[in-house]
């Protein structure tokens, strides 16, 4: 183990243009998967036709094979954190489903991450989830517009939280997100909460994965023994969001995103980059 942290992989906008290309189709297999979502579906299902699309794209999927991972989807259901493998159970109404999934274009990974409520909620406490967790998201890639610390995102999500949630959620502690670029895990880690580190410096041509992941009450979770399900302990549901955010001259691209960011980057003050893949289509 060393101390220096490892280096950090900035991107040129050529690769950043490429890295866009395979957001917006991650996007696109998001818009694709929200569609289908209903009761009786099969998580196995969704992660079928996740593969499938992507396959018809030209583009891999990174997480099948990961480390040995079964599937093109993590589907984590209700008080699965994250990591859920796929399976032929039906979803129900009020299920609360999260579809993590990543692709390869050329090279460069993307990487993303929505929950869904099955249906209708089952509670109030249960669309608060849903929508905290996906307002943190965002809360801490507005952040990264104005840092000068990748620490600074961990600090505004877990602010976020707390104003928003007080005790009613938890952090998944001891997971966060990460770079990513010619790899889906990459320096520097990105918590959801504040740590020792201050973390390395926001430069043009950083990229990096954001996912805050929380948990109704206390956040007791275990390792299941297929050594990939995270779930959680304490009798409360989960929920997880995820985008892949490119640091650029011209600010922030939000690159699993359809509009890159500007919506809801606007709605918090920040104007987002122009977006490249419009650019390119002239
Ligand atoms: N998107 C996940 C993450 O970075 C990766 C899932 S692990 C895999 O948090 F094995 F499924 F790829
Ligand atoms: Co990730």
């Amino acid at each position: 183990m060393s101390i220096l942290p490892e280096r950090v992989e900035l991107k040129t906008p050529e690769q950043i243009l490429v890295m866009r290309r395979s957001g917006q189709l991650l996007h696109r297999v998001h818009e694709m998967l929200a569609e289908q979502i209903r009761p009786g579906v099969t998580t196995n299902q969704l992660d079928t036709l996740a593969h499938d699309m992507i396959r018809d794209a030209g583009a891999t999927p990174n997480f099948l094979g990961y480390q040995g991972y079964p599937a093109t989807l993590c589907l984590s259901v209700n008080d699965v954190v994250v990591h859920g493998i796929p399976d032929d159970r039906p979803l129900q109404d009020g299920d609360i489903v999260s579809i993590d999934g990543g692709l390869i274009i050329d090279g460069w990974h993307s990487d993303a991450a929505r929950t869904h409520v099955v249906g209708e909620p089952r509670s109030v406490a249960d669309a608060e989830l849903v929508r905290i967790t996906r307002e943190a998201l965002w809360t801490g890639i507005a952040a990264l517009a104005t840092a000068a610390r990748v620490g600074e995102i961990g600090a505004a999500i877990e602010d976020f939280v707390a104003d928003a949630a007080g005790e009613s959620l938890s952090h998944l502690e001891g997971f966060g997100g990460h770079g990513i670029g010619s790899a889906m895990h990459q320096a520097p880690d990105v918590m959801n909460y504040r740590t020792r580190s201050r973390g390395p410096r926001v430069r043009p041509g950083l990229c990096l994965a954001i996912e805050p992941m929380l948990i109704q009450g206390p956040g007791n979770w275990v390792l299941e023994d297929d050594d990939w399900t995270v779930r959680a302990t304490a009798g409360g549901r989960a929920a997880h969001s995820e985008h892949s955010v490119a640091v650029t001259e011209q600010g922030l691209l939000v690159l699993t995103a359809g509009d890159g960011g500007a919506a809801e980057l606007a709605l918090r003050g920040v104007v987002a980059a122009p977006d490249p893949l419009a650019d390119a289509a002239g």
